[in-house]
Parts: C-alpha cells; structure tokens; sequence
C-alpha cells in the first residue's frame, strides 16, 4: 500500500517507516519538523536503502495537504501529527486544540476529496483516564483525561467515529499507544526530545548520557510494589509493527476498531532504573520527589485484543529496550543535532 504518514519524521512515525518500508509498503512524509527534523528521514533511507518523498509541510494547512494528495496515490493515512507534551498542553491549550485537531480535520477533508477511506490514528492509553481497574481493555470506557492534550485525543477518537459512521467506505483504526521507548537496533534512529525531557526513558539516557545529573523519581508512596508508578513501556519497533498490522487490516475492514499497543506487563520507575543500570552497567543517580501531579499509580494494557485480530504482539524485553534505548542516545549524545 502507499501510506501518507503525517508527523512521519517524529520517534514513532520513523520506526514506522522503517518497518512499512521492511514489509514492501511505500511510505510518503509529511512533516512540518516543529518536533523532528529531515535527518530522521536521511537515516531512515539508510537503514532501509529506500527513497522516501518526504515534504515539509504543516498538515493542518489545507493547500499543503492537497498538493500533497494531488501529487501521488495514497491508499492509506497514519496521522502521527501532533503535540504531545502534557505539562505544554496545559500552559498552552489553544495551541493543542488547534493543532491536533486541524490537522485531524484537513487530513479528512482531502481523503474525501480523494477518495481514500483508511485512516490509522495515533491515539493514547490517556484516554482512559485514571483507571478504576488494570489491566485496561479496549471495551472499559474512557474517562475524562487531566489534560489538554488528552482531551485532544479523545475528541479526535469521536471525530473519527463519527466520519466513519457517515462514510460507509471508511476504516479508522484508533491505536492507543501504552508507554514507547527504545530505538532501533542500528542506534541511527531514536527519541530525540527538545529541552529537559518529560518522559522517563529520555531522562534517564541523557542522565546515563551525563546531559543531566541525576534523575527525580516522582514518587515512592503509589500503591504499586515497590511506590513508584507502574506502566506498560513498549519497544517503539514493536510499536511500529503494531502499525503495519493495523494498515493490513484497515484494508478489509469498515467501520471504527479500537487496539490497545502494550504489552500488557507493567513496571515501574525503579524497574526501569535498575533494568537499565544492570544491561548497560552504568549507574544512574536519582532522588525521591513529591508526586508530579496528574500522574496515576498504575496503567498497563489488556493487548490480547490486539494479538487475537491483528495478529500482533510485542516481542521485545524491557532488557531490549534499556540496550537500544542507550545504544541510540549513547551514539547520539546530542540526539540529531
Ligand atoms: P513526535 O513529536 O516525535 O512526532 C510527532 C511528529 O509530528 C513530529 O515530527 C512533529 O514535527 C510532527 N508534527 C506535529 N504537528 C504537525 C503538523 N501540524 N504538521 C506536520 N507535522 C506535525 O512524537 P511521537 O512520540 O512520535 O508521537 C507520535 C504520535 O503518537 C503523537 O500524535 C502522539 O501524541 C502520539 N502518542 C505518543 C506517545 C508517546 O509516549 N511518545 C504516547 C501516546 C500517543
Ligand atoms: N517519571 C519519573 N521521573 C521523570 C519522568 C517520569 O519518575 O523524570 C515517572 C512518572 O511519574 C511515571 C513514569 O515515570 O510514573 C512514566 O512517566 P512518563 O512521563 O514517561 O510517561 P506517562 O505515563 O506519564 O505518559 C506517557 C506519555 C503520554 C501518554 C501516556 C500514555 O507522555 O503522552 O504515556 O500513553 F498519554
């Protein structure tokens, strides 16, 4: 098939490519680079000795997106583009909304225009709120997210719902992603944040990296077992294999379908932290902090939806995803730059 993949040169989407591309699928990019940038694509090439067409192009400008369409045959859309720093999305609503949720919507106005009819959408376990119960099933309902940038992906979710309700032809695939870290095994590609990260893996590699000196564990007082806060952490190469599954499937199927993409196995930060220290042998420093607020104890998936009809599962260990995770950060201390 040929796949449009919006926000294509981000962490997840250039996993992504890499494994359409292994699985003789073409792939075209659209990226505006507000978080990523053209280089992604270059190693992408690289690694998978394929051209990528790749067009530097913000996808909630409707002019952008039609040349886009009107110049090559798309069969299919993942729509990775968007904004997804949490504590930013509070600062900074308006911006969330607008971005996320245009880009959503000219994606739709010109696959109408075009006629393509299969959308895969990167959605969230935020979705669901703060859980009553784990594991999360596809069918417990969701919740109301502590965040702008939650409320983004559950108002896309209905957005969708609602288009493929009305459009007989259509097929949206809702993916909500539990906790994605790792890199590719070459370490050429890999999560490349801007600023101080957010996100555990990111802040422990550039600890590891010595960008940082010591990480902050937010938390040992959660009912988990040992305090700290329990999640389901994803392979992203695991991840990005969920989504050419998810295109294989889109193409005979109708209608709205949910998968949760994790593994179904939480652990928790000091987890990690040690799982880490043991596969690379480099200690990592960390304090005791308050809770950061909005966080929940305990969120991992029930992923047997995901495995009995797409026929995916994770495959990959948390010790594979400590090594790659340092094997990409500790090749690129300063990430692309
Ligand atoms: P990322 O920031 O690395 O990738 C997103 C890409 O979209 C970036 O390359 C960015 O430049 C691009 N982009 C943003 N707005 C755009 C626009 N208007 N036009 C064109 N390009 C635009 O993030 P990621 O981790 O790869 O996440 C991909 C998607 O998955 C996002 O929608 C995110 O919300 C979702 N998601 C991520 C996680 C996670 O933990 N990484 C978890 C759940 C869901
Ligand atoms: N944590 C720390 N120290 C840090 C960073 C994180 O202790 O410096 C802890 C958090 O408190 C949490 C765990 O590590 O217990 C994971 O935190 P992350 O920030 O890595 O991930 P979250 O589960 O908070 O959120 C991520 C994405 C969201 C997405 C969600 C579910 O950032 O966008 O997973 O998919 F919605």
């Amino acid at each position: 098939m040929n796949v449009l993949l919006a926000g294509g040169a981000g962490y997840i989407g250039s996993h992504t490519c890499v494994e359409l591309l292994n699985a003789g699928h073409d792939v075209i990019v659209a990226d505006n680079f507000s978080n990523s940038c053209p280089e992604a694509i270059k190693r992408v090439e690289e690694i998978t000795g394929k051209k990528v067409p790749l067009y530097e192009a913000d996808v909630c400008k409707k002019d952008a997106v039609d040349k886009i369409f009107a110049e090559n045959k798309i069969d299919a859309v993942i729509h990775f583009a968007g904004l997804k720093a949490v504590g930013e999305s509070c600062e900074k609503p308006v911006m969330y909304y607008r971005n996320n949720i245009d880009s959503t919507l000219t994606l739709l106005e010109a696959m109408k225009k075009y006629g393509v009819n299969n959308f895969i959408f990167s959605s969230s376990a935020t979705v669901y709120g703060t859980p009553k119960t784990v594991p999360l099933v596809e069918t417990m309902p969701t919740g109301s997210p502590t965040n702008p940038y939650g409320w983004t992906k559950l108002m896309m979710e209905q957005i969708l719902t609602d288009t493929a309700k009305a459009n007989p032809e259509m097929s949206v695939v809702l993916l909500r992603y539990f906790n994605p870290i790792g890199a590719h095994e070459s370490g050429r590609i890999g999560e490349d944040p801007n600023g101080i990260p957010n996100n555990l893996m990111p802040y422990i590699t550039q600890v590891a990296a010595g960008r940082l000196p010591q990480l902050g564990v937010f938390g040992d007082d959660y009912p988990t077992h040992d305090g700290t806060g329990v999640r389901d952490y994803i392979h992203v190469v695991d991840l990005a294999k969920g989504h050419v599954k998810a295109i294989e499937y889109s193409a005979n199927h109708k209608g709205t379908e949910v998968f949760n993409l994790g593994t179904g196995t939480g652990y928790s930060v000091l987890d990690i932290v040690k799982a880490f220290i043991k596969v690379n042998k480099i200690d990592i420093p960390y304090v005791i902090k308050p809770r950061r607020a909005g966080d929940i104890a305990e969120c991992y998936a029930d992923a047997s939806k995901a495995e009995k009809i797409l026929g995916w599962k994770a495959e990959k260990s948390l010790e594979d995803m400590c090594y790659d995770s340092w094997n990409w950060q500790s090749h690129n201390v300063n990430g692309y730059k």
